[in-house]
């Protein structure tokens, strides 16, 4: 199946994307993750990408889409996990377009809800495996071995430069204005599913695999 995981930063997106990978086999196309790692590249596309990311603000529809589109071409194994995209109306229809380009369907489009405050607590507690990309929390997921990752062993724990008040609040007000108008286009398309992001993790993630399993 392909299914797109919406809701606002901090949702749990990132953290329910990497389950599905490692229990299904499904391919996360993380539109976050590519655009740090193009922000590392040291380019003047990356150099770009960095002040509007940190900021907390959305990247240029055309350069994710084209992010988008180049992985898409690399096969699908068990089926695409969109995280972090579409957010906007126009990569919305970006996507119905390149899935169709590639003779496939978006199958359920997950909506994640969260209210605002729990999002600055997850948000402020937040920190990532640097090597494997593994999601932590300092208290409701804190690594067993203090200062290093639990999946791989590396010691190179981080904190995002976006996770900060000023950053966090423009991201918020960037989702509640271009993103959620998302949750009306696929309510009517008929491919919109909830599940309470407030749940433990646990939960969540068998509220989103009982989704899938309808689809399958
Ligand atoms: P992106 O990387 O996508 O960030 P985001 O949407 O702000 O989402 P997050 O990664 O912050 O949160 P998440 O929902 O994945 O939550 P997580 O699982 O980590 O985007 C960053 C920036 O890139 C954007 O601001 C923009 O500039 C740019 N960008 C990205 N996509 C774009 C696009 N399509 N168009 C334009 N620009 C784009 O969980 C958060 C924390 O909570 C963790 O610590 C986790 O351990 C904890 N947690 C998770 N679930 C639970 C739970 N159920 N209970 C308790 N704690 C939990
Ligand atoms: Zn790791």
């Amino acid at each position: 199946a392909n299914i797109i995981l919406l809701g606002p930063p901090g949702a749990g997106k990132g953290t329910q994307a990497r389950k599905l990978v490692e229990e299904r086999g499904m391919v996360q196309l993380s539109a976050g993750d590519m655009l740090r790692e193009a922000k590392t590249s040291g380019t003047e596309m990356g150099k770009k990408v960095a002040e509007v990311m940190d900021r907390g603000e959305l990247v240029t529809d055309e350069i994710v889409i084209g992010l988008i589109e180049e992985k898409l071409s690399s096969g699908h194994g068990a089926g695409f996990i969109f995280d972090g995209f579409p957010r906007t109306l126009p990569q919305a229809d970006a996507l119905g377009r390149l899935l169709a380009k590639i003779g496939q369907k978006l199958d359920a489009v997950i909506e994640m809800r969260v209210d605002d405050e729990a999002l600055v607590d997850r948000i402020s507690g937040r920190y990532t495996c640097g090597k494997c990309g593994e999601v932590y929390h300092d208290t409701t997921k804190p690594v067993k071995v203090a200062g290093t990752c639990d999946a791989c062993g590396s010691t190179d724990l981080r904190r995002r430069a976006d996770d900060n008040a000023d950053s966090l609040r423009i991201r918020l007000m960037e989702y509640y204005k271009k993103t959620s108008p998302l949750i009306g286009y696929y309510y009517h398309a008929g491919d919109l599913f909830g599940v309470d992001g407030l749940a433990e993790i646990d939960e969540v993630a068998a509220s989103v695999a009982a989704i899938l399993d309808q689809q399958a």
